[in-house]
């Protein structure tokens, strides 16, 4: 049987910091469960906002006009079975980063739907209040709950916490274990 694809997207600017910490976990999961995972770190990478030029409508042999580094994330995004995004919580919601790269699933869709319809994903999100509500947290969970429900994407499960300066996650045990799961559910479910 071929082994299901996990495709990790990095949305901290911080390689060890505590969203990256847990997408490691979600990926030795997966991995423990059989998976192929490809990790990406968005940071690095030279990716656009999106125009609104709406030429992906067109639906032409490319994807999206611009031509920068989602031409290389488009195609892996199409062949994962499964996506996990990891984000710190920046001013109230995910990372510029991790905003422009969804801006840019724009180009996956047409009038029959998007393509990352049927995928399946797991959201990771650290943040420095304790509390969900008054670190925003919950705006970027909400935003990850009506965009994927949008595009017809399943939400296989949420890892999310406090901690404030790199690595700090570590000590949380419980999320630890939890984004573990979540990668070993990933590649069961996928
Ligand atoms: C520019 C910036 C904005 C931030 N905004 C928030 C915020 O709105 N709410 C919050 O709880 N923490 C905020 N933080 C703290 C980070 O979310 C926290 O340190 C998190 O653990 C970082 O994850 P990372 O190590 O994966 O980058 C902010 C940090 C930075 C650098």
């Amino acid at each position: 049987m071929e082994k299901k694809k996990v495709m990790i997207v990095l949305g901290s600017p911080r390689k060890k910091g505590n969203s990256s910490i847990l997408a490691k976990q979600v990926a030795a999961g997966a991995k423990a469960g059989g998976a192929l995972v490809e990790t990406f770190y968005l940071h690095d990478m030279n990716i656009r906002p999106c125009t609104a030029c709406d030429a992906c409508r067109k639906k032409t042999k490319i994807d999206c006009v611009l031509d920068d580094d989602m031409q290389k994330l488009y195609p892996k995004l199409r062949s994962a079975d499964a996506i996990v995004v990891a984000s710190p919580i920046y001013w109230f919601t995910v990372s510029a980063q991790t905003k422009l790269f969804m801006d840019r699933w724009y180009a996956l869709g047409s009038d029959e739907g998007y393509e990352l319809a049927g995928k399946k994903f797991g959201i990771v999100l650290t943040y420095a209040d304790a509390d969900p509500f008054i670190s925003g947290a919950v705006n970027a969970l909400r935003t990850f709950q009506d965009a994927l429900n949008f595009i017809g994407a399943k939400i296989v499960g949420m890892v999310y916490g406090s901690a404030w300066k790199a690595g700090e996650i570590r000590r949380n045990k419980e999320l630890m274990a939890a984004a573990l799961e979540l990668g070993k559910k990933l590649a069961a479910e996928a």
